[in-house]
């Protein structure tokens, strides 16, 4: 058995920490020019950090077919490349989606909805149940879906997110996953399927917004 140690602890991007790509390298559409504050996850360290994750779950869930679950829309690239790095590790899975929604412009409002859930009991029941979700900020979200999923009589729910976020002044997250891609600073981030009113979903990498960003007026694009 390889060790386990590393790719179990979550990677902990630092409050000023930036990515050591160099931005210049980065590929974005010209329509965000000046939009994008600092790199703070290449997508380079987001791919190893991915397969490290999906070795953690093979690990975990080999002999079974855990339903894999995104939330949408802001985890479905972390999601894709999740599963692809399962299919690697030849870990069975089925796919299965909802959306849940939570936040208006750059501020949580607590309010959480499952909008139009096309979930099955009969795909559900009885499963061990992966709920893939693109950051856990203050956990609300994860507090409520939780509930929610628990009602199909799972097997077994666990929760993989791609960042989980550090609150500050010693405050604690309402859920926490159990698989965690990386801790980052209490900065609203973009881009990898994060959108700030729908835009920058298509970014290859993970920035923190300007303030050209937030201004920008969304509906002036076609
Ligand atoms: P909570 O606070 O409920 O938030 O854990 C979870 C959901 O809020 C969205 N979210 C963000 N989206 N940049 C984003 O683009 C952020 O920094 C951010 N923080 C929270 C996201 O949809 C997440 O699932
Ligand atoms: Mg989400």
């Amino acid at each position: 058995m390889t060790s386990t140690a590393n790719k179990r602890e979550t990677t902990v991007i630092p409050d000023e920490g930036t990515s050591n790509v160099d931005p210049a390298t980065r590929l974005y559409p010209p329509e965000y020019e000046g939009h994008l504050g600092s790199l703070l996850i290449s997508h380079e360290e987001i791919d190893s950090r991915v397969q490290e994750l999906a070795q953690c779950i093979h690990e975990d869930y080999k002999g079974t077919r855990p339903v894999m679950l995104c939330t949408l829309k802001g985890a479905c690239p972390f999601y894709q490349h999740l599963l692809d790095a399962l299919q690697d590790l030849k870990q069975g899975y089925t796919m299965e989606f909802l959306r849940a929604s939570s936040y208006v412009g750059a501020a949580t409002s607590g309010n959480v909805t499952l909008l139009g859930s096309e979930l099955n009991k009969e795909d559900l029941e009885n499963r061990h149940v992966i709920l893939v979700e693109d950051i856990v900020d203050t956990g609300t979200t994860l507090a409520n879906l939780l509930p929610l999923l628990q009602k199909f009589e799972l097997k077994s729910l666990e929760v993989c997110t791609m960042l989980e976020k550090r609150l500050g002044d010693d405050k604690t997250p309402a859920a926490k996953a159990k698989y965690a891609g990386f801790s980052i600073p209490n900065k609203f981030v973009l881009g990898f399927g994060l959108d700030y009113n729908e835009l920058y979903r298509d970014l290859k990498d993970i920035w923190v917004i300007s303030q050209a960003g937030i201004d920008f007026d969304a509906k002036s694009l076609v």
